[in-house]
């Protein structure tokens, strides 16, 4: 880490070390107030991730399945917000968007269930959120492909403050815990360990299962949250119907996908890139893949968790 830091003032420009994580400097006014002064309320439904776990699709997710009622029925179908807006636009980044320069946003637009993501860690979390009701859903993805994921999004943007950005340097830094909202071992495992603390409040989810049993993984959200699918709407395909929408395919053709902005500048179309499990193995070579599972099986040892 030393010798990091002393890399032309790389760490310190770029990023900021708060409470054991490491914040773009530039975020860290939204992280204090939104840790400071976001009064969370019981029905709140707060969607955590480390970047790149797949945020975007499980803020579609949770959009499109606790707003169901009033979109999917069939003849409101063409008026889905999700066809028209970006997943990041309907469900905010508390400390990346709505208190990143506003100590005091206007929420009232926002209607029970409130529905917010944040990317803070579990020990950086305002005290409302863990004093009140309101439900946490975690996803995270295998760090392999977060990091390879995470290398393509920063180089897209072309952070100048990140300075030279190779995949050698970046793997190096992300190993050594120096990524954005990184540790990364630590930040997944902050909130598994809530999750079988408190498994009313927290729901853990894996990009992979999200992958592989999509409906079985949505049935379980929808219970989490308290809103499973009624035997009729099961039977009418209404799972599937949110999958669909929801779809990497379907997403990321949208026009307003491939061609709009965020507010906060950023194209939408960099938020879908391939949406696949595994990609690692077009980037990492032998060493690495050896050195992320080593220090993997290290953290996560006698957790319980396996990624
Ligand atoms: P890849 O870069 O591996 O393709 P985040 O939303 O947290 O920024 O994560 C972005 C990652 O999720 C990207 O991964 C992106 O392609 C993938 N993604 C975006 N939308 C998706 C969807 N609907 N289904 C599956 N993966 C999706």
């Amino acid at each position: 880490l030393r010798s990091l830091q002393s890399e032309k003032g790389w760490l310190s420009t770029f990023l900021h070390l708060f409470q054991g994580f490491w914040y773009p400097t530039r975020h860290m006014n939204g992280v204090l107030y939104t840790q400071r002064q976001f009064r969370a309320q019981d029905s709140d439904v707060l969607l955590v991730t480390t970047p790149k776990s797949g945020t975007t699709w499980l803020k579609a997710i949770l959009f499109a399945l606790l707003n169901r009622f009033h979109y999917l029925e069939p003849h409101k179908k063409p008026d889905h917000p999700l066809l028209r807006k970006n997943p990041h636009d309907l469900v905010p980044f508390l400390e990346l968007r709505l208190y990143v320069e506003d100590p005091n946003p206007d929420l009232s637009s926002f209607t029970s269930s409130r529905l917010f993501a944040t990317h803070l860690s579990h020990v950086s979390l305002p005290d409302s959120v863990k004093d009140s009701k309101c439900k946490l859903v975690y996803l995270c993805r295998n760090p392999k492909d977060t990091f390879v994921s995470l290398w393509h999004f920063t180089n897209k943007l072309r952070l100048k403050e990140m300075g030279t950005n190779t995949l050698e340097e970046t793997f190096d830094k992300f190993c050594s815990g120096v990524s954005i909202n990184g540790p990364y071992w630590d930040h997944v495992l902050g909130y598994y360990k809530a999750s079988l603390e408190m498994p009313h409040k927290v729901l853990f989810l894996k990009y992979e299962e999200m992958t592989e049993k999509p409906s079985e993984q949505l049935k379980r959200l929808a219970g989490f949250l308290g809103c499973p699918f009624s035997e009729d709407e099961e039977a009418n395909g209404g799972v599937d119907e949110i999958l669909r929408l929801c779809s990497f395919d379907n997403l990321s053709k949208l026009e307003v996908n491939r061609s709009g902005k965020l507010p906060t500048g950023e194209e939408n179309r960099l938020y879908f890139r391939k949406g696949e499990v595994g990609d690692w193995v077009n980037y990492l070579t032998p060493e690495m893949i050896e050195r992320l599972d080593c220090i993997t099986e290290e953290k996560f040892r006698g957790s319980g968790l396996k990624l």
